[in-house]
Parts: C-alpha cells; sequence; structure tokens
C-alpha cells in the first residue's frame, strides 16, 4: 500500500529533478498574490498537474504552479497557489505542498494568505505580519501515521520565528511599507464568518480570520522549519462594516496590497541572505 510519505517522496523526486534542490527559501502565496512570481529571474515554473499525487486546483486567484528562481539574489521556490480544506481536499493533500517544499531542499518557509480583518486598527489594503495562529479548523494535518522526518508533538511555543518576525518589521519600516502585526485565526470555511463569529474570534484575541495557512505551518514546525508569514487584510471581517464580503471583493484589494507585499517578501528575501550569509561567515571565523 502507498503511504503519505511514499507520496511526498514521488512528488519530491519530480520537483527535484525539473527545479533542482538548492532552494533556500520556500514561499507559498494565498490568493490573489500569485504575482510576486513574476519577479522572479530565470524561473523554471512546473504546474501542480504535472506533479504526482498534486491534484487540480479549483478556487479562482489561484494558479497552481511550483516556481524556481532567484529573488533578490536568493534561490528562491515559491508555491503560486494551495490546497484548502474547504474544496474537500484531505489534510494530507493540503500540506503535500508545504512537505515536499521541505524535501527539496527549503528550510524556511514564508507563507501568506489573503484575510479578513477583526482588529480595528487593520484596514483593508493594508498587510499584517503573522506573529501567532490559532488553529480554529478543528483538524490537524500531524494526527495520523507520523511521517519519518517529522516530530510527534512539535512545539509551538514560537510558531513564526521571532528574529524572522523582527527581520519583516525591519524590512518594512526601511521600505516604507506600513504594517501592522498580529494573530491569524484559520476557520474552516468555505463561507465567511457571520458578525458573532467575528465578535467571538474578536474576544478570543485574534486581529485577522482566514481559511488557510495553519495546517502548512504545522507541518513546517513539525519539520523543523523556521517560518514567517504575512496576511493580506482584504476586507474588514463580517458585521463590522455595513458592507457584505464577496471573493471578487477579496481578490480586487489583494491587487492593490499585491505591490507593497512584492516589495516587502523581495527585500526581506534579500535581507535574510544577507543575515545567513553574515552568520556563515561568523562561524567560518570561530
Ligand atoms: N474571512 C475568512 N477568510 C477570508 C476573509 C474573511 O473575512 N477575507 C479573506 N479571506
Amino acid at each position: 500500500m502507498s503511504t503519505h510519505a511514499d507520496t511526498v517522496a514521488r512528488a519530491a523526486e519530480l520537483v527535484r529533478h525539473k527545479l533542482g534542490d538548492e532552494h533556500a527559501v520556500a514561499i507559498i502565496l494565498g490568493s490573489g498574490l500569485g504575482a510576486l512570481a513574476e519577479r522572479l529571474e530565470d524561473p523554471v515554473s512546473l504546474p501542480f498537474r504535472a506533479i504526482p499525487g498534486f491534484p487540480p486546483v479549483s478556487v479562482s486567484g489561484h494558479t497552481g504552479r511550483l516556481i524556481a528562481g532567484t529573488l533578490g539574489a536568493t534561490r528562491v521556490i515559491v508555491a503560486a497557489g494551495r490546497y484548502h480544506l474547504y474544496e474537500g481536499h484531505s489534510l494530507d493533500t493540503v500540506v503535500l505542498p508545504a512537505r515536499v517544499l521541505h524535501a527539496v531542499g527549503a528550510r524556511t518557509l514564508f507563507v501568506s494568505n489573503a484575510a479578513g480583518g477583526i482588529n480595528r486598527t487593520i484596514r483593508p489594503g493594508d498587510l499584517m505580519i503573522i506573529e501567532d495562529h490559532m488553529n480554529l479548523t478543528g483538524r490537524s494535518p500531524l494526527s495520523g501515521p507520523q511521517l519519518p522526518n517529522e516530530t510527534r508533538f512539535p512545539d509551538m511555543s514560537a510558531p513564526y520565528d521571532p528574529a524572522l518576525i523582527a527581520m519583516l518589521r525591519d524590512t518594512a519600516l526601511d521600505a516604507g511599507i506600513p504594517i501592522s502585526s498580529g494573530v491569524y485565526a484559520a476557520l474552516l470555511g468555505p463561507s465567511y464568518e457571520t458578525p458573532a463569529e467575528v465578535r467571538m474570534l474578536e474576544r478570543l484575541g485574534a486581529d485577522a480570520v482566514g481559511m488557510s495557512t495553519v495546517p502548512e505551518v504545522l507541518v513546517a514546525r513539525a519539520l523543523g522549519m523556521r517560518v514567517a508569514g504575512v496576511s493580506c487584510i482584504t476586507n474588514t471581517a463580517a458585521g463590522m462594516s455595513n458592507s457584505p464580503i464577496s471573493h471578487a471583493e477579496v481578490l480586487a484589494t489583494t491587487a492593490r496590497a499585491a505591490v507593497s507585499f512584492e516589495r516587502l517578501v523581495t527585500a526581506f528575501v534579500q535581507r535574510l541572505a544577507g543575515r545567513e550569509h553574515s552568520d556563515a561567515e561568523r562561524e567560518a571565523e570561530l
């Protein structure tokens, strides 16, 4: 019988063959944020549908491909598009790209998403550094058989790397990009929340709400990857303004915020590479 570990291995073999395995940073792009991939130099692209075990992508705003290339002189591998629980995919499928990105060498994972703003100081079009999250999907991709290279009980006291959070903040400041930070709550979806649910989330301490990202972060932490993430706030969460929420609005606002997002991620990756370079130099001197 073929196990999930076999599925990961088969997919990784193909990705390694087509895109290589020297990727320092993996980036998962959320709804409407796929244009960052156009910024890559020397891009090599692989559609999800060409990768064994990767089903077709169905949400509009998600193209579904892996692109390897150089961003700010750093080798990166980008997943433009993702699988969501609300599409009916299994958790194994939802986190398959993250596991494959790790298997082809990435040790830092940058996640992004579109999210509704709960914190009243965060406005549509703003970017929010994800400082922490709440898994309110009721599910974990780590339940079930343990994968050989994953920890059974990963520590989640700092799911988003504090040094990377600080680096993101510095990068945004230097680039003149306004940014806030906060807690991302992941729900199953696909309906947007009710006003009562948003009031509940506010009282629980969530600053933004969405339907993704947390499964990938759980797997990344179990694999020992360093994680950083940004939410693109596309709307005020339900009940906090008079207007209803539509997926078209979410995509339109993301398009507005995407330019700052792309500048931020490019400068962040550049800074990260510089830091790792100087860390390596320091180690070499010791
Ligand atoms: N709720 C959940 N997910 C979302 C939202 C929202 O308001 N906006 C974008 N993704």
